[in-house]
């Protein structure tokens, strides 16, 4: 078979981390969340006492960024969450973390989900996918998520803080979330997980 990237895109909480672990499971391809990358660069940043908007302090993280980092339990928070999407927004930090996601893919191929995967990441990735939800339904399954984690919080405040972080995602000047042109586009709130991951797979079968 031969190695094949696959590229999916999508806002927060849309599906795209589920859709992803399964083609890669069923396809037999490594995954990278690249979402934990920004995550863990924010994690250093705050544990720094610095603040995820300079651009310096959190460039310094993004370059000596390791592995280890991204396994830390602490990179799911609230508190991370925005300070993801600031570091993000930083052009030099998303420059350093390009060789990581590129190398990654580089053996035998991979299924990364990100926001700028099928734009900058692979821009000749063999399939993708943009994937969507509204945002009752992202908020539900957020809420539905921090409540199995025992965190106290309001649907009303999981929906706002998500429409926050994909404004803030949407209409930064570097590598902002949008579909490419050549991406498949699959809106999860009508399809539940079994027909996104069918409809997904036919896609990859066609590619391979
Ligand atoms: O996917 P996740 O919600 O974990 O991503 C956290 C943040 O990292 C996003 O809000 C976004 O700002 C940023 N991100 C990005 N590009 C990626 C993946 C994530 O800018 N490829």
């Amino acid at each position: 078979m031969k190695s094949i990237v696959i590229a999916i895109d999508g806002p927060a909480a849309s599906g795209k981390g589920t859709l992803a672990r399964r083609l890669a499971g069923a396809f037999n391809l490594p995954y990278l969340d690249t979402g934990l990358l920004y995550r863990a660069v924010a994690r250093r940043v705050l544990d720094h006492g610095a603040d995820p908007a300079d651009a310096e302090a959190a460039t310094e993280q993004a370059r000596t960024l390791n592995r280890v980092d991204l396994e830390r339990d602490d990179l799911r928070t609230k508190e991370v969450d925005l300070a993801a999407s600031a570091v993000a927004s930083i052009a030099p930090v998303r420059a350093a973390l390009l060789d990581f996601q590129r190398d990654f893919a580089q053996v035998s191929g991979a299924v990364l989900d990100g926001r700028d995967i099928g734009t900058i990441v692979f821009p000749k990735a063999d399939v993708k996918l943009f994937i969507t939800a509204s945002l009752d339904v992202r908020a539900e399954r957020r809420f539905a998520e921090r409540k199995a984690q025992g965190v106290a919080t309001t649907l009303e405040a999981v929906r706002a803080d998500l429409a926050a972080r994909d404004e803030a995602d949407r209409t930064r000047a570097a590598a902002p979330l949008r579909p490419a042109r050549d991406a498949h586009r699959l809106d999860t709130s009508t399809l539940d997980a079994d027909h996104a991951f069918a409809a997904a797979a036919a896609l990859v079968n066609q590619a391979l």
